[in-house]
């Protein structure tokens, strides 16, 4: 291995992946796709367990299931497999949580009091951002946070994975609002779910995909000891 390049590629890399809310229609070839999914399965978990479990939905099958998502959210048909409350995020997190919420509506043009606007771009977000595939993350029957854990670090070797063959992907945690209507529509029995990525060439003429996310700064979340 040339480790020379490494940092180099690494920078390119983790700060070439970004969240695309917008996709041109056509697919990934089926080859670039099984070699992204066998990269991602590369990912470590608590003694290697591995406790993820991968639908990737594309056509037809993915056509059907953003319908019922719509219409589920529609009905309000909720159902979360790992408990969401809306005061969960506090303080630094809600204000950055904010932040985010506002960049992306400015970039899409929705006004910050027009609600129905941003209520109507969340409710079609349920169609994938027009991705032509969603790959459903979901864990054990029995799952809590260490194997949610396991799925997180699994997720983001997939979005890896997806950036060096220049597939866009967006996490979309919303998706798992609807663990039953997925469950249903996919033949899944008792697994939950943890969250959808949504993935596909990006269109790069696309307001929505024009943004940039800050993050904060080192000292902020990291500190060292010696
Ligand atoms: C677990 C998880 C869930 C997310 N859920 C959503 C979602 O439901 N909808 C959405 O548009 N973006 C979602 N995102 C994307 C984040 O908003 C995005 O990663 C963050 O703002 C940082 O931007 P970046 O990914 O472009 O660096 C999610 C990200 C993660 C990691």
């Amino acid at each position: 291995m040339v480790t020379e390049c490494l940092p180099e590629y690494a920078e390119r890399l983790i700060r070439g992946r970004r969240a695309t809310r917008a996709f041109r229609p056509d697919p990934v070839p089926e080859q670039t796709l099984r070699a992204v999914f066998s990269l991602a399965g590369a990912a470590p978990s608590n003694s290697n367990t591995q406790p993820w479990h991968v639908e990737v939905v594309s056509g037809a099958a993915r056509e059907r299931l953003g319908e019922a998502l719509v219409a589920a959210h529609a009905r309000r048909d909720l159902s979360l497999d790992f408990p969401y409350s809306e005061d969960l995020y506090r303080g630094i997190y809600q204000r950055r949580r904010q932040q985010a919420g506002e960049r992306l509506y400015a970039a899409v043009g929705i006004h910050r009091e027009d609600h129905a606007a941003r209520e109507a771009y969340h409710a079609e977000s349920l169609r994938f951002y027009g991705a032509p595939h969603v790959a459903l993350l979901f864990t054990a029957p029995n799952a809590e946070v260490r194997m949610a854990a396991d799925v997180g670090i699994y997720a983001q070797t997939l979005m890896l994975a997806m950036t060096a063959h220049g597939v866009a992907s967006c996490p979309q945690g919303l998706l798992s609002f609807y663990a039953d209507t997925i469950r249903a529509e996919l033949g899944v029995q008792d697994r939950k779910i943890l969250l959808g990525i949504s993935f596909g060439y990006p269109d790069d003429s696309a307001p929505a995909n024009a943004i940039t996310t800050p993050r904060a700064a080192l000292d902020e979340t990291t500190r060292f000891h010696t």
